[in-house]
């Protein structure tokens, strides 16, 4: 087993349980305080670290990547996404970049079919309702009416692995499912859900009652729903979001939301997180989230195994599991 122990620098805390491995196995440096590091503090950080381990509220673009030394060769990043990562520069600059695949997805499929019946059946509305000041005037026949979603049609867009364990739910919970990807999915995956493929995005949109996004952000996905595309979906439709924020024009969205020509929408992600548009902000028909698709305790442990797992394997003169490529995201 290798002794070195090279020098690690986490960007935000993690899970107590998971600092503590990596304080046994590496020269780590933790953040107790959680704030997060601004890019002075990261540019700092790669001149130092041998491993940096960033999350996604870390911009690790070309011109950190620029300002790393010669040290830095391993960007174990605490998360599935990399697209705070400029994977080409690291790669130029002959620094591997890997993530923690796999971990999230139960988590994040249960939020987003959480955010389906949320959205639905007016979940948060009617949790206001009974709050402290209970203001509740008791049943009646035609109030805080919401949609059925059994025999409704689900549109996943991006059928990776948290697209089809949603599938997988969706389906228990009555929905058809349809899908749009870059390619159809494993015949016997299609078969098992019942699933209908869209090579069309257009023509999947304007024909089902709830939008799931759940593909990456990359410069393809880049507000794929466009303001032309949010108006291909039906009038009562719903959209929901736990993928990334970029993947919408969050303006059209709002427009769209406040003149009634969308049923509503479920957003844990934004495109300038932490910041939320303020017109989405006054949505009634909106249910926001602060971005905790993967939110469990036990994710996070999980996650920091991985980070672990591709650290030690690097030490070890091993390539980490877990490595990212460009292209292949
Ligand atoms: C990730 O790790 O990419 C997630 O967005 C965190 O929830």
């Amino acid at each position: 087993m290798s002794k070195r122990k090279p020098l690690v620098i986490v960007t935000r805390k993690l899970p107590d349980v998971v600092e503590t491995r990596m304080m046994e196995l590496f020269n780590t440096r933790l953040n107790a305080t959680d704030a997060a590091m601004d890019q002075e503090a990261l540019a700092a950080a790669v001149k130092q670290a041998e491993v940096l381990v960033p999350t996604v509220t870390d911009r690790i673009g070309k011109d950190v990547i620029a300002a790393a030394g010669d040290q830095l060769k391993l960007i174990a990043s605490f998360s599935n996404g990399v697209d705070h990562i400029d994977i080409e520069a690291a790669q130029a600059r002959g620094i591997t970049v890997t993530n923690t695949p796999g971990v999230l997805t139960e988590d994040t499929a249960d939020m987003t079919m959480a955010l389906i019946m949320a959205v639905s059946r007016r979940l948060i509305e009617g949790a206001k309702v009974i709050g402290a000041d209970n203001t509740w005037g008791g049943w009646s026949p035609t109030w805080m009416l919401g949609h059925r979603i059994w025999g409704k049609r689900l549109g996943i867009i991006g059928m990776g692995r948290i697209g089809t364990a949603l599938a997988r739910r969706a389906k228990a919970f009555g929905l058809q499912i349809h899908y749009h990807n870059r390619k159809p999915v494993n015949p016997k995956v299609e078969e098992e859900l019942e699933a209908t493929y869209w090579e069309s995005l257009d023509q999947m949109l304007a024909r089902v009652d709830i939008v799931s996004i759940n593909c990456p952000h990359t410069p393809a996905t880049y507000h794929l729903l466009s303001a032309r595309r949010l108006k291909l979906m039906k009038r009562e439709a719903i959209l929901v979001n736990t993928a990334r924020g970029e993947v919408i024009d969050e303006g059209a969205l709002a427009r769209l939301l406040e003149s009634g020509d969308l049923g509503g929408a479920g957003l844990d992600v934004f495109e300038n997180e932490p910041a939320v548009n303020p017109r989405l902000l006054k949505s009634k028909k909106a249910v926001l989230l602060p971005h905790m698709g993967s939110a469990t305790i036990e994710g996070r442990i999980d996650m920091g195994e991985k980070v672990i797992i591709n650290i030690k394997t690097w030490v070890d003169g091993h390539n980490p599991p877990d490595r990212v490529l460009p292209g292949m995201v």
